[in-house]
């Protein structure tokens, strides 16, 4: 019997999570933990699944964990994969979005991409005849919510009726995957930011519609010390995303205020208790990046990425298998 579940999704795309059926998205992390055991006990080497795939990288922006969890989880597998960076193929400079994908469809048996714009990964799985997968886009990082969930449902053994804070820039790309992801799976889910940088209507409805499916909420707090209230997960992600570096200085006045530390860690309620800190990665925490030493930025106290319930290397670990659970999905027969 095949280890990948029927989850609907062979041959298909993932570009954004909103995309996919609560039982999906559940689906995907329980296989992500089940291919994490697998890998533990060394089984993926007498039965590797993508012998013989050719799986290609696009990246226009930088990446440590998405590009490195994406070629392990294919050369574990028995693929080969290849990376594709800004300046080494002709992509929308010399050639087209949509005839690049038509090449590269004729070559390869599926596609990860990472860059600006989403209607770019949408064009790559519009025109490439494979399956193409969202490796962060200006709007969405749907990959990095798996491994997200999956770290929760280790760390507390269950998703549902958790509640969840994000604290931060509560318009990135991070903030609208998790907020979609948690409605999805029943996490009550809270946007805590500053006023102007709240979530897009429109990503809020649909969070809010997947949430009223399962019995949790979507809120939006303007207060930390009161938002976070009763928070089991902490999470927070740059104050300044990749390509908006131009706003540096504003976005430092305005996240000042919203960092995670050992205070708000209190004013959850939960500290000794129920709660973890979660962060994407990488993340300023102390001074010993260019970037946090010359700017003074800091979305979280380094006492508290150091803490016990900090779990974002298990976090960092798990884009790994749940990178895997989605490949295998789109690329193996159940
Ligand atoms: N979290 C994440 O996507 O990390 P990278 O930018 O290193 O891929
Ligand atoms: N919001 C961040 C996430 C990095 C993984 C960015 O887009 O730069």
């Amino acid at each position: 019997m095949s280890i990948v579940p029927n989850l609907g999704l062979t041959g298909k795309p993932l570009l954004k999570l909103a995309d996919l059926t609560d039982e999906q998205v559940l689906g995907l992390v329980d296989f992500a933990i089940a291919l994490k055991a697998r890998k533990r006990a060394g089984v993926h080497l007498n039965n590797p699944l993508l012998k013989g795939k050719n799986i290609c990288l696009i990246f226009q922006k930088s990446s440590t964990r998405t590009r490195c969890s994406t070629i392990v989880a294919v050369q574990d597998e028995g693929g080969n994969a290849e990376y594709l960076g800004q300046s080494d193929i002709h992509f929308g400079k010399k050639e087209s979005v949509r005839d690049t994908a038509r090449v590269l469809g004729r070559l390869f048996d599926g596609l990860l991409f990472r860059g600006f714009h989403q209607s770019t990964v949408e064009e790559l799985a519009a025109y490439s005849g494979i399956p193409v997968w969202n490796g962060l886009t200006d709007e969405w990082h749907p990959t990095q919510v798996l491994a997200d969930l999956q770290t929760i449902k280790e760390h507390f053994g269950r998703l549902k009726g958790l509640k969840f804070a994000f604290i931060g820039d509560g318009r990135n790309n991070v903030c609208n995957s998790l907020m979609v992801g948690c409605a999805k799976a029943g996490i009550n889910f809270v946007d805590v930011c500053p006023e102007a940088l709240s979530p897009a209507p429109e990503i809020l409805a649909l969070a809010r519609t997947a949430a009223a499916r399962n019995g949790s909420t979507v809120e939006v707090s303007h207060d930390p010390s009161s938002g976070v209230k009763g928070a089991n997960v902490l999470y927070t992600d740059v104050w300044v995303s990749m390509g908006e570096e131009a706003m540096f200085a504003e976005r430092l006045k305005l996240l000042r205020p919203f960092q995670v530390n050992m205070a708000m860690a209190k004013a959850t309620g939960n500290l000794g208790g129920e709660l973890m800190f979660l962060h994407c990665l990488p993340a300023f925490h102390d001074d010993k990046t260019e970037v946090s030493k010359s700017t003074g930025a800091m979305e979280v106290s380094d006492d508290v990425f150091e803490s016990d319930f900090s779990k974002v290397f298990d976090e960092a670990e798990n884009r790994m298998h749940t990178i895997k659970a989605m490949i295998l999905s789109s690329m193996v027969t159940p």
